[in-house]
């Protein structure tokens, strides 16, 4: 039997998340299991929180397992997005004894754990906000692009679409400002799954079985609808349905352990056990899987 234990958006450069963030870790370390995984949002920009964070699973008997989540990819000055996922991130967590999933899938028994932070690409989108896609791309809505100065051209631009609801809806995404990759979402997107998709041919030849880890969502089902406007704008940057094709694509895929939403569920889709851990800034989970 190969045990997997799996939490997600510990957030603990965040004061309110620190506390709930120890205690998880506790928990989990007392556990126990083969492996541990973390399903993103560790930290923020600062790599201090992210380090002390990892080191709370220090006597955690298995495997240590990092899957980085969107706010990893938060920039300080002078970075990029790009560099923080591929070379600062994994260097930190080598520092901690954890190994970043999304670089190179693991083995455990005979069970192939693969991983990718994922991405978004507004597919999500809820459309009864009915907002132009350049305010998804500039990750503002449009009552924060009107009173922000950069951002002002958009509502000039799109004035004709825009109505009242529309000027009411302040939310931004910030990723807007802290994430830099130097190219599209969805370029962005398409490299990850083109990347996942690789890990899962791997695994297939190596593995009986594989459980695998997105920080972002890879199904509609898992995206929270229905809620109020301000939180309705982040839908379109939950994750989107490429990731949950290419995940379907793969016949020995049994499990999904998402995070990114904040929001608990389980679901059965084609088959697949699709759990997001939904721990939120002040209760954090964990899931324990048992195969
Ligand atoms: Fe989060
Ligand atoms: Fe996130």
């Amino acid at each position: 039997m190969v045990r997997i234990v799996v939490t997600a958006d510990l957030h603990y450069n965040i004061s309110r998340s620190r506390e709930p963030a120890r205690r998880v870790a506790d928990d989990a370390c007392s556990a126990g299991g083969d492996a541990i995984v973390l399903v993103g949002d560790t930290a923020g920009a600062a790599t201090g929180p992210l380090l002390e964070c990892l080191r709370l699973f220090e006597r955690f008997p298995g495997r240590k397992l990092l899957v980085p989540g969107n706010h990893c990819l938060w920039c300080r000055d002078g970075e990029d997005s790009l560099t923080r996922y591929e070379s600062v991130v994994p260097a930190v967590a080598a520092e901690a004894g954890f190994h970043v999933l999304d670089h190179d899938p693991v083995v455990i028994g005979d069970v192939g754990l693969a991983g990718s932070i994922g991405w978004y690409d507004y597919s999500f989108a809820d459309e009864s906000l009915d907002i132009p896609e350049p305010f998804y791309r500039a990750k503002v809505a449009p009552g924060a692009a009107a009173v922000l100065t950069e951002h002002r051209w958009l509502v000039e631009a799109h004035r004709p679409r825009l109505h009242e609801r529309h000027y009411m809806l302040g939310a931004r995404w910030m990723d807007g400002r802290y994430v830099r990759l130097g190219m599209s979402d969805e370029e962005f997107l398409g490299l990850l799954c083109d990347k996942l998709a690789g890990q899962l041919r791997r695994l297939a030849d190596s593995a009986g079985g594989i459980v695998a880890f997105t920080h972002h969502l890879p199904f509609d089902e898992l995206v929270p609808r229905n809620r109020p406007d301000r939180f309705a704008f982040a839908a379109a940057y939950m994750g989107s349905p490429r990731l949950g094709r290419v995940l379907l694509s793969e016949p020995k895929l049994s499990h999904v352990f998402c995070g990114h939403s904040h929001w608990p569920g389980r679901w059965e889709i084609d088959g697949v056990t699709v759990v997001n851990v939904g721990s939120t800034y002040s209760n954090k989970r964990l899931e324990v899987l048992e195969l």
